[in-house]
């Protein structure tokens, strides 16, 4: 019996990855955009996953004591300043790095919303990217 398989090119999958990555840029270029707290968990879940889940893990436990649960975080569960400040800033000589130079504004406030709002930290905090604009260089 002959078997079909569906080979995808690298290129057309480099192709397809750069249109998400577009798309995903393009929305954070809208200055205007204010977003929903469904729309920033959503898009949230997904910067965590790629960006923080390596090391505070898809459940927000962490691995302590290297890396500090999320889920329950006096820092996440605190002033949202704060919570911001550390992810933009990072904490200099930990494993932490400022993600503010990697990250678009929409992405911090995606993710931090999503943090705040993730396993037991049901915050209901909206954070928009206007937010994160105007905490950047503080
Ligand atoms: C390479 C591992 C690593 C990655 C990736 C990482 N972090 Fe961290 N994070 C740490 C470490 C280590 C600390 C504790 C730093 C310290 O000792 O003060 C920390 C601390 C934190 C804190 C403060 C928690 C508390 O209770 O003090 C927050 C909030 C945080 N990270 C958010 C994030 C976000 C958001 C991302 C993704 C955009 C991320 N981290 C990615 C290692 C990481």
């Amino acid at each position: 019996m002959p078997i079909v398989v569906d080979v995808v090119s690298e290129a057309k999958y480099t192709e397809w990855v750069a249109a998400q990555q577009k798309e995903m840029a393009s929305a954070a270029d809208d200055p205007n955009k204010v977003f929903t707290l469904d729309e920033l968990v959503k898009r949230g879940e997904k910067v965590y996953m790629t960006n923080c889940a390596g090391c505070h893990q898809p459940t927000g436990k962490g691995l302590p004591p290297a890396f500090p649960a999320l889920d329950g975080s006096a820092i996440v569960k605190g002033p949202k300043e704060k919570h911001l400040a550390t992810v933009l800033n990072g904490r200099s000589g930990t494993a932490m790095a400022a993600f503010g130079a990697q990250l678009s504004d929409a992405d911090i406030a995606s993710v931090v919303a999503y943090e705040r709002n993730a396993w037991s930290n049901k915050l209901n905090d909206v954070i928009q990217p206007a937010e994160v604009k105007a905490l950047r260089g503080k």
